[in-house]
């Protein structure tokens, strides 16, 4: 029997989750609104957050799983990549705690656990499983990455960004048009009531099977620009067409390399992962060129698309089973 305590601090969300035998017990996030007054994330402010909630958060996870903590056979935590004063706050409560406990510490990539959260399953709910190799589309906040999945331990990264991530092209074009942080969620709903096609922004190119972003942060500015020196309301009076623009145009760059990964690599496994998997028009055009390739997709369930431990926790058990812990003196990592 193997109990594992995952730990998530890696940059605005503080969240412990318990897994049992690969079934996952609970997942406890808190989440920090603190931000939303800024429009983005204050590392600072953040680290201080994490300070305040570590300790809850992780008792609330034990509590919630119907576990005592002396029962748990090791912690996993993520090591990075995310900001520093966040991941100390992780790493460090970890560290304290499987020595008290003494028991192994297990270090976890946060986007290794992004893409092994389609593994998670539930006490009430199996969800399905991609089989290896697959392909998986990672999309988050800082990250854009097509990525071979060989088993639960190996990975090819094939693709990536070369400047912004899709996160943060919702984020960044969001915050143009006056809407709240994050603003990928919120484009998401005005989207559904606009026309994807009313406008057109530019769709850069990266070369192979690379990504890039900020040429299209560049033209969705300029065109506004253009527009409100025409109309000084074009942004409130067309925000929802705005929004369903926007999100086309990030789909249809995110999907052409999906395709041509696939292509090359003969792969018909098709998954994707991370905060921006959770957008309903990403699914969609995923499960339509699925339909249209042959392939087999899989959607995470929408609860394990943001951070959470959940998929910190289930890394670390497969990592656990292959013996692969790591010492007291691991060191967290901005980058990885
Ligand atoms: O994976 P995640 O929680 O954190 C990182 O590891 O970065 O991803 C957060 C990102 C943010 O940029 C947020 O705007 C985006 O995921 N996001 C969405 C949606 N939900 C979250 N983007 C588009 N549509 C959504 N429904
Ligand atoms: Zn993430």
């Amino acid at each position: 029997m193997a109990i594992i305590l995952g730990i998530e601090s890696s940059c605005d969300d503080t969240s412990a989750a318990i897994i049992k035998d690969g079934v996952l017990l609970s997942n406890i996030i808190a989440n920090q609104s603190v931000h939303e007054f800024y429009g983005g994330v204050i590392p600072e402010l953040a680290s201080r957050a994490h300070q305040q909630n570590i300790v809850p958060v992780v008792s609330m996870a034990i509590k919630a799983a119907g576990i005592e903590k002396n029962e748990i056979s090791a912690i996993a935590f993520t090591r990075g990549p995310g900001l520093m004063g966040s991941l100390l706050v992780g790493v460090s409560f970890a560290k304290g705690l499987a020595q008290a406990l003494n028991i192994p510490l297990i270090d976890v990539n946060h986007l290794q656990g992004h893409i092994l959260a389609h593994f998670l399953d539930e006490k009430d709910k199996k969800n399905p499983h991609p089989k290896f190799p697959f392909l998986c589309l990672l999309v988050s906040g800082g990250h854009t990455q097509l990525v071979v999945v060989k088993d639960y331990i190996n990975f090819e990264i094939i693709g990536a960004t070369i400047d912004d991530a899709a996160g943060e092209a919702f984020d960044k074009c969001a915050k143009v048009i006056g809407l709240p942080y994050p603003g990928g969620p919120v484009v998401d709903k005005l989207a559904k009531e606009g026309n994807m096609n009313a406008f057109t922004f530019a769709q850069p190119v990266a070369g192979g099977l690379n990504y890039s972003f900020s040429g299209l942060k560049t033209s969705f500015l300029y065109f506004l620009r253009d527009r409100i020196a025409e109309n000084h309301n074009f942004i409130e009076e067309n925000k929802a067409d705005l929004c369903a623009s926007l999100q086309n145009t990030i789909i249809r760059i995110l999907i052409k390399n999906l395709v041509k990964a696939s292509e090359q690599t003969e792969i018909k496994e098709v998954a994707i992962s991370g905060g921006v998997s959770a957008n309903s028009g990403l699914r969609n055009a995923v499960e339509a060129e699925g339909k249209r390739r042959n392939w087999s997709v899989y959607l995470p369930p929408l609860k394990f698309t943001t951070d959470n431990a959940a998929m910190i926790a289930i890394t670390g058990y497969f990592k656990y089973l292959n013996s692969l812990t790591c010492g007291y003196d691991t060191v967290p990592m901005t980058r990885i």
